[in-house]
């Protein structure tokens, strides 16, 4: 729960006059959007070069239903495989995966836990559209102690155990490669990499070495060891991945023995530190965990942090310019006059979305400018009113209610910042992505059972908020360095045929839906339509987590099929497609969650606990059709 709130006492219009307005202005749209022509937007087409041939298709598989089986379900014609597991060797000395015998040495040779974004980079050029052959880029979110060690005492957490769930975090770059219709990995590539909580990460843009980032083993502020909880991420248009640093939070025990006075603690507190021990008990073992004894090393987690597939060797960077909250993803287009935007949500129930607007233009012809772009910049906070605007806020250290405010103090408490300028709080923002043929936004709000019936507002019409919904965002002429915006709300998630859930599919006909619940990640493939990757049906469908495929425009505008079933107790995260949209990534998050080792809850993949969080490739008749036709 967020520790403050702002914004002005619940006025907002009732449920049934939000939604009765969405379809008036939606039966006013129709015809227009069967026909919406297609729009060269930024540098987005450099990711879809053949999107315009396909804009309005519809998409052509059969839906699976909702499913508890402890397998992958796909549509017939379809088949998955596991690509890779928690702890499968990358490299060619490394040892497989013992669980008797586990060490920090091992796991940082190893595939980590968790696996969370998963970003396809062609080889041997980012700037091919090579899909036989390319990097991926996936980031290790967190650990389940309880999956990973034979008698998990959390009481009593050995040093040893801390070090593995260490290098467990992070992300890992693999080569893989398509041969003979199967997807393999190659422990022999040069670009295999592992990036972990002790990775020697450089410090870039307004904050980096300010005394808030100032630690007893870092003087400079701008060197950090490490990056965590690292959920979803986004990729950029000049080859690198971007990792985002979610829930950083719990990582830092102790925060209540910040003396009282210390600003610092009100900073902690509204990012959510807890104020005793933290989830995993590092700090045990761990000063620069202890915040009652490194008091700025929280400050240095909560950025986006940029890393290099293609140099093995690079430095990561955390980018200060970007903000620092607890970063779902981040998403770049290019804007027409080569300004490199960035959206990102911070999930936390009545949190904010926000997007960066670098100083500087993308040149397609010079990698290292590029690869700075993200040292300096704007920052804003969406402001959604009612009747279908938005404004962008800047958060603009010096000005207005910012005045006191420095770069650095924007930057390194951007809730607060934000706070201030009454940013909309949202309902868990998640992924936000830009349609590769439209350009418009749609921003994933999970949901926010915290809400209540009478705290809505129309971008958050639903109090509590249970399944989740996506808002579809039109920046101004089309331009993402807009500073107004128009929206409308896409889904509502849930049941149609429950009524209480009060779904709403862009209009379609409910009948015909596969239900789903709780989106999280999503992505689009070339043609424009929406693949939504969800998180938390378990719980509030009674089914297994999966993904499910959308058009967003033409005649089958929402309607939602079912593409993928999770095994018990996943999430699904990543979902990406090749280029050429013939095989389709996704990760399988935390499988058997809820249970232990000695009483699984799942098996998956390998039918032996304890499962694994596994990254899957889906392909269609063995790989030479594309997903979806
Ligand atoms: Fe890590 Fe917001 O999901
Ligand atoms: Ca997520
Ligand atoms: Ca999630």
């Amino acid at each position: 729960m967020r520790d403050a709130r702002n914004g002005s006492a619940p006025t907002g219009p009732t449920f049934a006059e939000i939604v009765d307005r969405r379809l008036t202005r939606r039966a006013a749209l129709a015809g227009a959007a069967a026909a919406v022509p297609v729009m060269v937007f930024g540098g987005a087409l450099a990711h879809a070069p053949s999107a315009a041939a396909y804009i309005g298709e519809s998409i052509g598989f059969s839906p699976i239903a909702l499913s508890e089986e402890d397998t992958v379900l796909v549509p017939p014609g379809y088949s998955w495989k596991t690509l890779i597991r928690w702890g499968d060797p990358l490299f060619p000395e490394a040892p497989a995966l013992d669980l008797d015998n586990q060490s920090q040495a091992s796991q940082e040779r190893q595939f980590g836990y968790n696996n969370d974004f998963v970003g396809f980079f062609p080889l041997p050029d980012y700037r091919y559209p090579v899909s036989d052959r390319g990097l991926l880029a996936v980031s290790h979110e967190y650990v389940n102690p309880e999956l990973m060690f034979p008698a998990y005492d959390g009481e009593n957490l050995t040093e040893k155990q801390a070090a593995v769930e260490m290098a467990a975090h992070g992300a890992t770059v693999i080569e893989v490669f398509e041969a003979a219709g199967e997807w393999l990995y190659s422990r022999r590539s040069a670009f295999n990499r592992r990036i972990t909580a002790e990775t020697a990460m450089a410090v870039t843009g307004p904050a980096a070495g300010h005394e808030l980032l100032q630690t007893t083993a870092d003087p400079t502020g701008a060197n950090v060891l490490g990056t965590l909880n690292n959920c979803s991420g986004g990729k950029t248009p000049w080859g690198t991945a971007l990792l985002a640093e979610e829930n950083f939070q719990d990582y830092f025990g102790n925060a209540g023995g910040i003396d009282a006075c210390d600003p610092r603690r009100a900073v902690h507190e509204r990012y959510g530190l807890p104020a005793a021990s933290s989830e995993l008990g590092w700090e045990k073992f761990h000063d620069r965990f202890d915040a009652s004894k490194e008091p700025n090393e929280p400050f240095r987690f909560g950025w986006i942090v940029e890393i290099d597939p293609y140099g093995p060797d690079s430095t990561p960077k955390k980018h200060t310019a970007l903000g620092r909250f607890r970063h779902e993803a981040a998403t770049v287009v290019i804007a027409p006059d080569g300004k490199a935007v960035v959206y990102s949500g911070d999930d936390q129930r009545f949190d904010y979305m926000y997007k960066f607007v670098s100083s500087r233009a993308y040149d397609p012809h010079d990698r290292a400018h590029n690869l700075t772009l993200l040292e300096e910049g704007d920052l804003y906070a969406a402001r959604f009113e009612e009747g279908g605007t938005g404004c962008w806020l800047k958060l603009a250290a010096g000005e207005g209610c910012l005045a006191d405010w420095s770069a650095a103090d924007v930057l390194i408490n951007t809730r607060g910042a934000a706070d201030l300028l009454g940013a909309t709080p949202m309902d868990r923002p998640e992924d936000i992505e830009t349609n590769p043929v439209t350009g418009k936004l749609y921003a994933v709000m999970t949901n926010n059972t915290e809400r209540a019936e009478g705290d809505t507002d129309a971008a958050n019409p639903r109090g509590p908020n249970a399944f989740g919904h996506i808002i579809e965002i039109t920046e101004e002429a089309d331009d993402p360095t807009a500073a107004a915006f128009t929206w409308d709300i896409f889904i509502l998630c849930g049941d149609p045929e429950i009524e209480e859930h009060r779904a709403y599919y862009a209009g379609y006909d409910m009948t015909k839906v596969s239900p789903f619940a709780n989106p999280d990640n999503v992505a689009f493939d070339a043609r424009g339509n929406l693949w939504i990757a969800t998180d938390g049906q378990p719980e509030r469908l009674g089914k297994n987590d999966g993904v499910f495929a959308v058009p967003t425009v033409g005649a089958e505008r929402g309607y939602a099929r079912q593409f993928v079933s999770a095994p018990a107790g996943a999430e699904i995260c990543g979902p990406e497609f090749t280029p050429d949209n013939r095989a389709f990534f996704c990760a399988m998050q935390h499988p058997g969650e809820g249970g232990t080792i000695a009483a699984p809850t799942s098996t998956w993949p390998d039918n032996t606990s304890p499962a694994k969080p596994s990254l899957v490739v889906v392909t269609k008749a063995g790989g030479s059709r594309v997903i979806g036709s």
